[in-house]
């Protein structure tokens, strides 16, 4: 397999000064396959430039963040390295304690960023109280959210201030395209990062037969790319975007990483928002659509993941 380095785009990280790739690595069920694949799906990616990693305390129980441990082994300063903690460690000290974990499981002394996976019971005070902490020991390097719509958007700043917030992590994928509307305006406006999560739909990518799969595979093929890449260019085409699809092979690494350096002119762009409509609402009442057509970045219906997160995500439906 060819490892030729690929010059993968990247984007300002939010307010951060780092330059981030746009195309990262979910390790969502990493741990679920065959462990070796995995590693080595890993650090084909970091080969290809895909060196932004996403791992969780969640995933696997730890035991993705153990992989991860192992594929970026040697290679860490090369990696913006991202963790998560669950809602109900996030008190200050649970904060503390659970990125420890983190650490240890990842085998590095610093994350470069750190999210609060979803907002949960404990106040956004006592999260960030821990971020602070952590940060004032360079155990992480910056954090951010997740899952935030944008009245939890508001409340984290006027908690910690303008620029504080490094990313918001996401749900983006072409059918899937809500965060437009609100979020990711709002995410630009305040200078956040916006990392979407799933590009894929976490396995169900719109099929050859659908119209927007047709429309995807005209495009890749005039540019000898795949549906998928055509894809993942889409959702990082505004400076604001990362994604950050997971795979556990090689192959499918090697694939996702040749999106870095595709390029789709305004046309193609604006093809594939008409193939993939922008949200709930019909086409043609959102914002966007008046007074010209749909560019796919303003107003669709604002669904958050909040109100469609079970009440109990770890133990129903992991996230
Ligand atoms: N913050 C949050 O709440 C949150 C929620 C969900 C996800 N995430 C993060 O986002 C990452 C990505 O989301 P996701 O894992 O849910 O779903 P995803 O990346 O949309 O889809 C992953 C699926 O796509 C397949 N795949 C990947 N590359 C492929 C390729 N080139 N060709 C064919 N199939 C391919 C994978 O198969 P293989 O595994 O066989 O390669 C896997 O079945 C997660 O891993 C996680 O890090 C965050």
């Amino acid at each position: 397999m060819s490892t030729q380095s690929i010059s993968m785009e990247r984007h300002r990280f939010g307010p951060t000064q780092r330059d981030v790739p746009v195309i990262g690595q979910g390790t969502w069920y990493i741990e679920s396959g065959d462990r070796a694949a995995a590693i080595a799906a890993l650090r084909l990616g970091l080969d290809l430039g895909m060196t932004h990693v996403d791992a969780a305390e969640m995933y696997g129980s730890g035991a993705a963040e153990e992989i991860v441990g192992e594929a970026i082994a040697e290679r860490r300063d090369a990696i913006f390295l991202v963790s998560k903690v669950l809602p109900e460690h996030a008190s200050r000290s649970g904060t503390i304690a659970a990125c420890e974990d983190s650490l240890a499981r990842l085998g590095t002394d610093r994350l470069d960023c750190y999210l609060l996976h979803w907002r949960g019971a404990y106040p956004l005070e006592e999260t960030f109280a821990g971020f602070d902490q952590l940060e004032r020991a360079g155990k992480i390097l910056a954090w951010g959210v997740s899952n935030f719509d944008v009245p939890d958007l508001e409340d984290a700043r006027d908690v910690a201030g303008e620029r504080r917030i490094a990313c918001n992590q996401v749900l983006y994928h072409l059918e899937e395209r809500a965060i437009e509307d609100a979020v990711l305006p709002w995410c630009e406006r305040h200078g956040v990062a916006v990392v979407g999560y799933a590009p894929f739909g976490h396995g169900r990518f719109p099929g050859p037969h659908t119209r927007g799969g047709r429309v995807l595979q005209e495009i890749a093929a005039a540019h000898k790319a795949t549906p998928r890449l055509v894809a993942l260019r889409f959702l990082v085409r505004r400076a604001s975007l990362f994604t950050i699809p997971k795979a556990s092979t090689p192959e499918h690494a090697a694939e996702n990483a040749g999106a870095g350096e595709l390029r789709l002119s305004d046309a193609e762009l604006a093809r594939i928002d008409a193939a993939f409509p922008c949200g709930p609402r019909a086409h043609g009442s959102c914002r966007c659509c008046r007074p010209r057509p749909c560019t796919g970045l303003s107003s669709t219906g604002s669904t958050t993941m909040r109100r469609r997160r079970p009440a109990s995500p770890v133990s129903t439906f992991s996230w």
